[in-house]
């Protein structure tokens, strides 16, 4: 794991979209992990800045994301697609067909999980994994317990991690759905490089005991202690407690 810290949110920003950008430009067929949220708005920002100004060609790469909220209607501007087209892809010259995220509608979650599983392998695997870190310590949507080994499946969302994203629905806790579907921590694990962003102090607590603890299934982050290419990149308040 290395590990590097920049001094504001706008600066890692920057350094995680040209990280992406340059993957795409050494190998324009690569297969993209892509992760929403807040961390993301910037980067994205960034890369969709980059992608014009050096006119990068998307068109051959392919996107897998780690995690989709179940039961939200299709086209609801609160789904993990809608963000997803709404922060990057629409922005970039990727192609629809080849933006994967798992399907929270499916009427057999455990079939569309093997699914998605089974869509990664096919498509060689992904090159870079880009993820942030929950409040909990999850990766994706694997909240305290998942084991390290877990595989692409429906999950329960912890209290905390629906209050901390309740901001994207109005502020309304009751409206963050329960249960999303998440790739697993062991799914991520194999992705060939893995870039986990964090920012703000909020987060500055569980990046060090993800980082610096011990590797446990209660702080799914800490799992990339194993990764032999994983890198860390932070803004100071989210460095803030690391030795
Ligand atoms: C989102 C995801 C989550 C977020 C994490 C941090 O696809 O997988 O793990 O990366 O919850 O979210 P923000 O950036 O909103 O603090």
């Amino acid at each position: 794991m290395k590990i590097m810290v920049r001094a504001d949110d706008g600066q890692v920003a920057s350094v995680a979209a040209r990280l992406i950008a340059e993957q795409v430009k050494a190998r324009p067929g690569s297969v993209l992990g892509l992760a929403t949220g807040r961390t993301m708005e910037r980067v994205y920002a960034e890369l969709v800045a980059i992608a014009r100004a050096e006119a990068i060609d998307f068109s051959r790469c392919r996107s897998f994301n780690l995690d989709e909220y179940v039961g939200l209607p299709a086209g609801s501007v609160h789904s993990y697609r809608a963000y997803m087209e709404a922060h990057l892809f629409r922005h970039i010259d990727i192609r629809p067909e080849n933006t994967m995220l798992p399907d929270g509608m499916a009427a057999d979650l455990e079939s569309e999980a093997a699914r998605y599983d089974a869509a990664i392998r096919e498509a060689g695997g992904i090159d870079l994994q880009l993820a942030g870190i929950g409040e909990t310590g999850h990766i994706g949507f694997n909240e305290p317990l998942s084991p390290l080994a877990s595989r692409t499946r429906a999950i329960t969302l912890a209290p905390g991690t629906r209050r901390q994203n309740a901001g994207l629905f109005g502020g309304d806790v009751d409206a963050v759905p329960r249960r999303a579907l998440t790739m697993g921590v062991g799914v991520i694990l194999e992705a060939r490089q893995v870039v986990l962003v964090a920012t703000g102090a909020a987060k500055a607590a569980i990046l060090a005991r993800a980082v610096e603890g011990p590797v446990t299934s209660m702080i799914s982050a800490s799992a990339l202690q194993f990764h032999a290419n994983c890198l860390v990149i932070a803004d100071e308040p989210a460095a803030a407690q690391l030795q």
